[in-house]
């Protein structure tokens, strides 16, 4: 393989998964904010996995984990009853029957999606990066507003990140 061929991933696999789910959904709008949220979950999950210390196929994992996170949401308007808990359920069979993860694996990832929505609790490692995945997007897709129940999330992760802002660029 030259320098310049991309690998393939699994990354490669879910985004099979994901973008059929995406498209399977009516509204344009909701589509697009699917893409967005969803992609950009998993972009902040690899990088919070990485900056944690996690190498690579941890930060895959999390990547994963993120963009699969919100599964059944975005058909319908607000927010859906057990969203997370149903996601996981619903991911599960989908990356087992692609064979390409493990039993641990698995339960990594849908551990993580099934933690997600609980802001407030603190839960292993890997469920916490993808919390902090998701509310890390809704503060960047919108820098100036954030959810109340993530706000303590992004000062904790704006804190990580070194990303406090210098006092005299404040307008
Ligand atoms: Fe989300």
């Amino acid at each position: 393989m030259s320098d310049f061929e991309r690998q393939y991933t699994r990354v490669d696999t879910v985004r099979k998964i994901l973008d059929d789910r995406i498209f399977g959904i009516g509204d344009p709008d909701r589509q697009r904010n699917a893409f967005v949220h969803l992609y950009g979950v998993g972009q902040a999950c690899a990088m919070i996995a990485l900056k944690r210390g996690h190498d690579g196929n941890y930060a895959e994992l999390a990547c994963i984990a993120g963009m699969l996170h919100d599964f059944v949401k975005f058909e319908v308007a607000g927010d859906i009853p057990a969203h997370a808990k149903k996601s996981a359920l619903r991911v599960w069979p989908l990356l087992q029957a692609t064979g390409e993860f493990t039993e641990e694996e698995l339960t990594m990832i849908c551990t993580g999606i099934a933690n997600h929505s609980d802001k407030l609790r603190t839960d292993d490692e890997f469920s916490e990066i993808i919390k902090d995945g998701d509310a890390m997007q809704h503060w960047l897709r919108n820098p100036a507003e954030a959810f109340f129940s993530e706000k303590s999330r992004n000062v904790a992760l704006q804190k990580e990140f070194g990303l406090n802002g210098d006092p005299e660029k404040r307008i």
